[in-house]
């Protein structure tokens, strides 16, 4: 039999690395892609709206609902007392997430209960007549607050450890010790959360979902309700952007639609719109990095300790992993000869902080570069300089061992930024523009280069499994099923490819379905970029079961050997005779061959024991960098990205189109968490910035001027991955590192260069300026 999913032996191409369009790129632009709000709705659909509270923490003393209930097309009212076997939908099965508030309230905005009613414009007027009394007690909201009252942590904290620190810090050469506050971020996906259930026989019941994790929401629901698993199914055909935010934080909703359309027997839609979307479900956690580097005289680090506190939201969440995650990646791309890093994810009464893009990598990256900024600008020499002093060697070179004791065995970050370096001109422009900034009085430029090192698989090693289902029927068309989701990253389409590609037939003949719990059980949230990874190899192995039953056919009915049989452009070749796809499937069925198939993959080689910091909880890493020239204006503080070049390691691209696509966006989504987006929560710990008008997601005319996307058309997976690519889906996210860097660049011309300016995150125009200002004043 023919190819592999990860060898070049093809004697045709098939459309496995092609540039094809993202399945529903038209629909989308058309307005005819199904979103869950499209579906027709059954007759008597009725809506809900969450009761949000209005305390950060507080006791429930009453809750007077009756003006609430007595609004004229509201159904019923539902409060934690109505989830028939349980209230808790803790994704960390901690116990500690209540559906609804019961007693009491945690974060401003948690919801304490729910109304069903005729309409959404009734359910959500009809929520805000609750009467609620309270007993406030004291609450904090931010990690300076949380630690100044020695709040609890959500989850066990992480340290990783290796080579003596303490030690290698005294007797390092210099040493400085830093601060950095790393700002969260909302996901402004379009399609705000959204839930359908629909009622069925006995225990049954279906719900859409725009979700990440079709798997947990069925479980989620199954046990609030108090039904098996069996019972529910869980559907998604697409969602109007994830980014995390869709990994749990759908649970929710979900859960009160099922409720409610199981006690009242009617189809129920939940749909926040975007005020109480972002009051009520989690963002990026944002972070406090302390640090403590020894170096020598020439910035080539000896010991780092730094600490990773984090605000986590009243709940644990996905805090564990995500904080776990950032210590993952304080290293960056650097050797930490001797190193201790730990995290401390922290109680707040805010709402519980989640996944999204990066999944804490960016936060551990940012302060990982940070500290070669600090070190740069203390043994006075260009960044890039003391980045490539201190990049992970090659293998067997003494400087290969990651904080958590993975070896790094693929390197390519030194050939990554040695042809961005060239490709972008940096070093020409980077003296220009110090040039420049010599004469330039008010406008002042900065240009920085940083790499991305990012590591694919779930920690959770479990989750590292994938199935899929496969379809063929009798005129030759395919179905393809599998666990993971689509949110517009272009899954659906990759894998649709990789099937095609082993049936070497058009992608028009696969016909992409929308996720199902019913079809592929027990999968994994779609995400740690690991989708194409692990779905495309399910879908490859369940292709390959077809196919072998169909070789085995084709040698006993034409009387050859399996080697004389080949799948080529549409066609079944067998030995000299071409037999059209259809033709032959068509026969296959006539001869009783099964043309169905599950498929299984799960990652191979990794582990990681978190008790003792050690393991080898990546399969691989991908790579990248960028090159950033900004302008800011030292008497406003605004500023604008004047260019920007990324080379970025995708291995073999499984569709270039797609794959650049994924860049530009996670690029841009990246700039707006460290540039505009900027999360505020008052006094009362009342979230202000929660909707566009107040919170600033990068606009068409903020994207960088010029802006050269390059895959590196080199790159390979070293793994067997399929078709030898890399995933894509979060390491671009950290490429915008380069634009904040470029503005404490033009920020440090104000002096001189002589300091690193404290340049925190986000740098909005406002912090810019007073990072100016204080370095006019002679202030870090
Ligand atoms: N791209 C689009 N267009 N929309 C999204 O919601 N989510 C990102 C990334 N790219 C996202 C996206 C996140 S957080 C992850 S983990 C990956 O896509 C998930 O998909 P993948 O595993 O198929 O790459
Ligand atoms: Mo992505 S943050 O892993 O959903």
């Amino acid at each position: 039999m023919d190819n592999t999913p990860f060898d070049d032996r093809k004697t045709i191409a098939g459309p496995m690395h092609a540039t094809l369009r993202h399945d529903s790129a038209h629909k989308h632009v058309a307005g005819s892609a199904d979103y869950i709000d499209d579906m027709p709705e059954p007759a008597g659909t009725l809506h809900g709206a969450l009761g949000l509270t209005d305390r950060a923490h507080a006791e429930i003393l009453a809750m007077d609902l009756s003006e609430v209930e007595a609004t004229p097309g509201v159904i019923c009212v539902l409060t934690a007392r109505d989830m028939p076997h349980s209230n808790d939908i803790s994704p960390s099965h901690l116990d500690d997430e209540p559906v609804l508030a019961d007693g009491l309230v945690q974060f401003h905005g948690q919801p304490a209960f729910a109304v069903i009613a005729e309409t959404r414009d009734i359910a959500r007027r009809a929520a805000r007549l609750a009467k609620i009394t309270y007993r406030d007690r004291p609450h904090h909201t931010d990690i300076t607050d949380a630690l100044a009252n020695g709040a609890a942590v959500v989850t066990k904290p992480l340290t990783l450890q290796r080579g003596d620190a303490d030690a290698e810090l005294e007797l390092a050469p210099r040493r400085l010790k830093g601060r950095m506050r790393i700002g969260g971020q909302e996901h402004f996906y379009l399609e705000s959360h959204i839930a359908f259930a629909i009622p069925g026989e006995d225990d049954e019941v279906t719900v859409w979902s725009s979700t990440q994790h079709p798997s947990e929401v069925q479980h989620m629901v199954g046990h609030v309700l108090g039904v098996p698993s069996n019972a529910v199914t869980v559907n998604v055909r697409r969602m109007g952007g994830g980014f995390g935010g869709k990994e749990t934080q759908g649970n929710q909703f979900a859960v009160l639609a099922a409720v409610a359309a199981k006690k009242l027997n009617r189809a129920v839609k939940f749909r926040p719109d975007r005020d109480e979307d972002m009051t009520a479900t989690g963002k990026r956690h944002d972070f406090l990095v302390d640090y403590d580097v020894g170096f020598d005289d020439e910035g080539r680090i000896h010991a780092v300790k730094a600490n990773y506190a984090a605000r986590c939201g009243y709940s644990s969440d996905l805090s564990g992993p995500v904080t776990d995650r950032a210590l993952f990646h304080a290293d960056s791309s650097y050797f930490y000869p001797h190193v201790t890093l730990t995290s401390q994810p922290l109680k707040t009464h805010t709402v519980s902080n989640t996944a999204y893009r990066g999944f804490g990598g960016p936060q551990g990256m940012l302060g990982g570069e940070r500290m070669i900024e600090e070190i740069a600008y203390a043994v006075g020499k260009d960044p890039l300089e003391v980045r490539k002093l201190n990049f992970y060697g090659e293998t067997g070179s003494g400087r290969d061992v990651t904080p958590y004791h993975q070896t790094v065995e693929d390197n390519i970050i030194r050939r990554i930024v040695a042809e961005l370096e060239a490709s972008s001109d940096y070093q020409a422009r980077r003296a220009a523009i110090v040039d420049d900034n010599r004469t330039s009085r008010i406008i002042r430029k900065g240009i920085a280069l940083t790499p991305v090192k990012f590591g694919i698989s779930f920690t959770m090693t479990a989750f590292n499994q994938a199935g899929a289902l496969v379809h063929v029927y009798q005129d030759g068309s395919i179905h393809l099923n599998h666990g993971g989701t689509e949110m517009g990253q272009g899954l659906y389409t990759k894998v649709a490819q990789v099937l095609a590609d082993s049936f070497q037939v058009d992608i028009d003949r696969v016909k992409i379905t929308a996720t199902t719990t019913g079809k592929v059980p027990n999968t994994s949230a779609t995400a740690a970029s690991s989708g194409t990874d692990l779905n495309g190899m399910a879908t490859f192995d369940a292709a390959r079961q077809i196919k072998e039953r169909l070789v085995a056919f084709a040698a006993e009915r034409w009387q050859t050997t399996p080697d004389k049989i080949s799948f080529v452009a549409n066609h079944v070749k067998i030995g000299e005779a071409l037999v059209p796809f259809p033709d032959f499937v068509k026969q296959a069925y006539f001869a009783r061959v099964q043309l169905s198939a599950a498929g299984f993959y799960k990652t191979p080689k990794i582990h990681w024991d978190r008790n003792t910091g050690r393991g080898t909880p990546f399969y691989y890493y991908a790579y990248g960098a960028s090159v950033s020239e900004v302008s800011i204006d030292t008497l406003t503080g605004e500023y604008m990205v004047d260019r920007v070049d990324v080379l970025h390691d995708v291995g073999k691209s499984l569709n270039p189109a797609i794959d650049i696509g994924q860049i530009e966006g996670g690029f841009v989504q990246g700039m707006g968490w460290l540039t505009t987006e900027e999360l505020w929560w008052d006094a009362k710990g009342r979230l202000r910035t929660h909707a566009p008008s107040t919170y600033k997601i990068p606009l068409a005319s903020d994207r960088p001027k010029i802006f050269n996307v390059k895959l590196a058309e080199w790159a390979e997976n070293a793994e067997k991955t399929v078709g030898r690519s890399k995933a894509v889906g979060e390491p671009p996210f950290m490429l915008p590192i380069s634009v904040l860097e470029a503005l404490s660049m033009a920020v440090a011309s104000v002096a001189d260069y002589r300091e690193c300016p404290r340049l925190d995150a986000p740098a909005t125009p406002e912090r810019v300026l007073m990072a100016v200002e204080r370095l006019r004043a002679g202030k870090v």
